[in-house]
């Protein structure tokens, strides 16, 4: 799909759809956008059908009587509800003109952005987030369809423009929103792809590709590698599976002294649970458990264009499948991770924590990070935990959380910080290794957690728990069913606000 400015004024266009934004008014009626349906509005506001509330569209087909020029076909009207104007709120704008572009199977529409400007909220901010939502809300995988269905409810959109009034700071700030969501939807796609494409050697082909295309390094250890540097977390995990795993690496440096950001995520092509084996209702699902390693590479596309100037970030996907082949990792088995630390494997269905924990521990023993956040589908837990609506936050340092925080509020990824402490620690104490990998039945994202900070030391360090948030969160306009790509805007939230203190 093009996303394009338009500098024409709205009246004009003559697509398949225009799309105006209504605020709801404390009392009374909202104002008419556009003469030509001013009738029609009347109507709909007297009906009760149409006030401008929250998410509430109104779709007209204008008429111009006795003329024969020719006009839009449709024109949109979405509410944007009586609170405060957000990010949030354009996002979800955004995501419905999406929706309701497809139903209605539109292919050109026009977007007019609101002149509601505020002190927290600029017109660069209210288009950013609408392209966000435009993008995001449009994105489709239709990858493996060999057929148009003519049953097909919905439609694609091939362009749409966006009209608003300080031209060079819509496209500025068009631009900013397309390349996150454009990441977005990469990271979506990884996700979308079936476990027999998107294999750990895949994870290889996307980091050195990304690489070529944006002037980065990318370096892939293989199975030999791991082997020399002692990697038994990922070795182990790998064990019963025919794919070789793969630790893909991709560096972005400025050349010059400023901090390093380490990026770890979880790269699980499929988790069937090993030999510890999971239910097979849902397991399908489980071709997302690579969620985490999709979004920090994703990040890393952006981070590739965009090039920032006070800042080094290095992303590590440890990619690998979790099956129960004959070599397979056994409850009971003893592992010696990157650095040392043996692990008493108790389930082999927590694995995450152990390919993490090789790609942390040698992320920062090899790139001495100021900073380290990992992004992963950790555990089931965290959805008992916080539900589908928030990741879970743990971390070793007040400062990083914050700002990690902060910068998921603004991108409308919100997280929820969970407790760390000696007396989760202590679940994980195994009577004959240094650790088990899990513990009791409780608090079990927060020992998960627990168990990953044995191997970042006293490095800032952010855990981001998206088991809940990665797939199926269809609770949001610009969120269709199946992955959602969260992480991916925190990351370069933080990164393109990074301030060096
Ligand atoms: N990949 C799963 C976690 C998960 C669950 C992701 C649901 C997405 C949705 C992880 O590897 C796992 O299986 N964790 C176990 C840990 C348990 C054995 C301690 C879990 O959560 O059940
Ligand atoms: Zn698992
Ligand atoms: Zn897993």
């Amino acid at each position: 799909m093009d996303i394009k400015h338009y500098t024409k004024p709205p009246e004009h266009y003559v697509g398949d759809m225009l799309v105006y934004f209504v605020q709801q008014p404390e009392k009374g009626v909202p104002k008419c956008p556009d003469s030509r349906i001013k009738l029609m509005m009347q109507g709909a506001v007297k009906a009760g059908d149409f006030l401008g509330k929250e998410g509430q569209a109104l779709l007209l087909y204008p008429e111009l009587r006795g003329s024969r020029k020719k006009i839009v076909k449709r024109i949109l009207l979405v509410g944007l509800g009586k609170d405060e104007p957000s990010r949030e709120m354009f996002r979800k704008a955004g995501g419905t003109v999406a929706q309701r572009g497809q139903s209605t199977k539109s292919q050109k529409i026009l977007v007019k952005a609101p002149d509601i400007e505020s002190k927290k909220l600029t017109s660069s901010d209210i288009c950013e987030c609408l392209t966000e939502g435009l993008i995001l809300g449009s994105y489709q995988f239709r990858k493996y369809k060999t057929k148009e269905d003519p049953d097909e409810e919905t439609g694609t959109i091939k362009e749409i423009s966006l009209a608003g009034k300080d031209v060079s700071g819509l496209r500025r700030s068009m631009t900013r929103g397309r390349r996150s969501s454009e990441a977005v939807c990469a990271a979506r796609d990884m996700a979308n792809e079936p476990g027999n494409f998107w294999t750990p050697s895949h994870f290889a082909v996307f980091s050195r590709s990304l690489a070529k295309k944006y002037n980065l390094r990318a370096r892939v250890l293989g199975k030999a590698e791991m082997k020399r540097l002692h990697m038994g977390g990922i070795l182990g995990v790998a064990q019963g599976s025919a794919q070789s795993p793969t630790v893909n690496i991709v560096e972005y440096r400025t050349g010059k002294k400023v901090p390093t950001l380490l990026l770890v995520g979880k790269g699980l092509t499929f988790d069937s649970g090993g030999i510890s084996i999971k239910p097979s209702g849902g397991m399908h699902d489980m071709k997302m458990d690579m969620c985490g390693g999709a979004a920090v590479l994703a990040a890393m596309q952006v981070i590739g264009q965009e090039k920032p100037k006070n800042l080094d970030v290095v992303a590590i996907v440890p990619a690998s499948e979790n099956l129960p082949g004959p070599s397979a990792l056994k409850p009971g088995d003893i592992i010696t991770q990157y650095g040392g630390k043996t692990v008493e494997v108790i389930n082999t269905d927590a694995e995450g924590r152990l390919i993490v924990a090789d790609a942390l521990a040698y992320g920062v023993k090899k790139f001495t990070p100021d900073a380290v956040i990992d992004v992963a589908t950790l555990t089931g837990a965290i959805i008992v935990a916080l539900g589908h609506h928030r990741t879970g936050l743990l971390s070793n340092d007040d400062t990083l959380a914050e700002k990690v925080t902060a910068a998921a509020e603004k991108s409308g990824e919100p997280v929820w910080r969970l407790p760390l402490g000696k007396e989760y620690r202590k679940q994980l104490k195994s009577t004959v290794a240094d650790l088990k990998n899990i513990g009791n039945r409780t608090g079990g994202s927060i020992t998960a957690g627990a168990f990953l900070q044995e191997f970042v030391g006293e490095v800032p360090w952010v855990h981001l728990d998206i088991a809940g948030t990665a797939w199926n969160f269809t609770e949001k306009p610009y969120i269709p069913k199946g992955p959602s790509g969260t992480g991916v805007r925190t990351i370069l939230e933080l990164v393109r606000d990074w301030r060096n203190k």
